[in-house]
């Protein structure tokens, strides 16, 4: 077996965010791709295609990565929590909590989804800037670790928590005045944002806090964005939460977690160059570490949400090649049995994939094509202008990095059903995730009597 040149440079094995392809990726000898021991084209044509691929092995290589490198470098303790929002499933959630991670959750579905795969509810966050009374009540019977988005979330918790009952442990977040749009950054004062509370409210909510018996502030949060390449934010984002961490153990708050959020990016195409996860751990726990002694405070239980890193390159989506429209001079599309439904990245924020035939990935490439998916919709294109090997209808292909943000948000437009996931280690392939049937689109149809007809 060869590896998969093309679309790796450098295979990082303890980083599989530097990677395109999952850290288990091989050609056999009939030059087809496999990944997790298992031929890809053999699940395809298993279990039908658009399909959803999951490497086991990348899952759990990026969770000890984070966990690993947080041993290394921190000096006290730390938990690495995995953003379920990019990817959430009982075997996803069964992984993290195998690994040690605990996991960060925006919704009831992502909560149970979580606490049924297996984590105690005492490492897991939720967050959310409009959390439900229903949503808070489930995380406060579950000793769910709440973040405190706003005053809306402690009117709710106070009408919950009973006069007697044990206080809701709870995490502050707040804006830290660092923006991130993935290649640059700007420090401002005030964040145009829907989340958390303005760094201009932060003493105010931390002295009301003061007075509820009905939450405990143990900690506090900050998130500066995703698919993040430069380190510098993260180590301005440190400097900006020691100095909450002593505001708010200065007016008497036991905090002990400091939660400084996601976002480390992932390599889609050949010229990303993210950092390696231990470097991005390195970084912010020496930032950490240094002042945490300069101020002279103790040092709190570092944690960190990762989301896109933990899943994003272990995942392939398999399409098969159906028409072809070749327009002389202009373009050809090549269009597949997908598209914007299974993955709503490139037309949402113009995102771009990585891709290969599955049973030609090392061949010559001889023609740029738009591979097009089959939405009514002409911004539906997944890749556009992009070099393969002459292909034919009926012929397998493998978009790769599509573990994160794509199950996630993929929808049911024009009504097509959602993709079967399968999970691969160690040569088996197992279902994680059902195909959706056309007729379960119509589960929650209703049809009243007087649209009935009787001719
Ligand atoms: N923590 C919080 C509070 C977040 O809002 C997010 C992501 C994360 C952690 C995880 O960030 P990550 O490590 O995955 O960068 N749909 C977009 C990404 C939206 C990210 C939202 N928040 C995409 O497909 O690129």
């Amino acid at each position: 077996m060869s590896q998969l040149k093309p679309y790796e440079n450098h295979r990082d094995i303890s980083s599989p965010n530097r990677n395109i392809a999952p850290i288990t990726t091989e050609i056999n000898e009939n030059n087809q791709l496999v990944v997790g021991g298992c031929v890809i084209s053999d699940l395809a044509k298993r279990y039908g295609t658009p399909l959803y691929i999951l490497d086991e092995a990348t899952i759990r290589a990026s969770c000890k990565a984070y966990k690993s490198s947080l041993e290394k470098y921190y000096k006290g303790d730390s938990l690495p929590i995995y953003a379920s929002k990019a990817n959430s499933s009982l075997v996803i959630s069964s992984i993290i909590s195998s690994e040690g991670l605990g996991l960060d959750a925006v919704s009831e579905g992502e909560l149970i989804t979580a606490l049924k795969g297996g984590l105690k509810g005492e490492n897991i966050v939720l967050h959310g800037n409009n959390k439900s009374k229903h949503e808070l009540q489930l995380a406060y019977n579950n000793k769910v670790k709440i973040i405190i988005d706003n005053y809306h979330d402690i009117e709710i918790l106070k009408s919950i928590v009973p006069s007697e009952g044990t206080a809701a442990e709870v995490m502050l977040r707040f804006t830290p005045g660092i923006e991130c749009h993935t290649h640059e950054y700007i420090r401002t004062g005030h964040l145009d944002s829907k989340f958390g509370f303005d760094p201009e409210e932060l003493e105010k909510v931390l002295i009301d806090l003061k007075n509820y018996s009905f939450v405990r502030l143990i900690g506090l949060h900050a998130h500066i964005g995703s698919q993040i390449f430069e380190l510098q934010p993260h180590i301005d984002l440190v400097g900006v939460m020691v100095e909450a961490l002593k505001l708010a153990r200065k007016l008497g708050h036991p905090v002990s977690d400091l939660n400084i959020g996601g976002g480390l990016g992932i390599k889609y195409i050949n010229s990303d160059d993210p950092p390696s996860i231990e470097n991005w751990i390195k970084v912010i726990s020496e930032a950490l570490n240094s002042s945490c002694s300069e101020n002279n405070i103790s040092l709190p239980r570092l944690m960190c949400e990762p989301g896109r890193s933990l899943v994003a390159t272990s995942g392939i989506t398999i399409y098969e090649i159906g028409s072809r429209k070749d327009i002389p001079g202009v373009r050809t599309y090549l269009s597949v049995d997908g598209g914007m439904s299974d993955n709503p990245r490139p037309i949402t924020y113009q995102s771009e994939y990585s891709a290969c035939l599955l049973d030609k990935p090392f061949s010559k490439t001889e023609e740029k094509v738009t591979i097009a998916g089959k939405h009514c919709e002409s911004g539906d294109v997944l890749l556009k202008d992009f070099a393969l090997p002459k292909s034919k209808s009926g012929d397998f292909l493998g978009v790769f990095g599509t573990g994160a943000y794509n199950f996630s948000m993929s929808s049911n437009y024009n009504r097509i059903p959602r993709p079967a996931a399968v999970i691969v280690s160690n040569g088996h392939a197992e279902i994680i995730q059902r195909r959706e049937l056309s007729e379960d689109l119509l589960r929650y149809d209703l049809l009243p009597d007087r649209f009935i007809t009787n001719d």
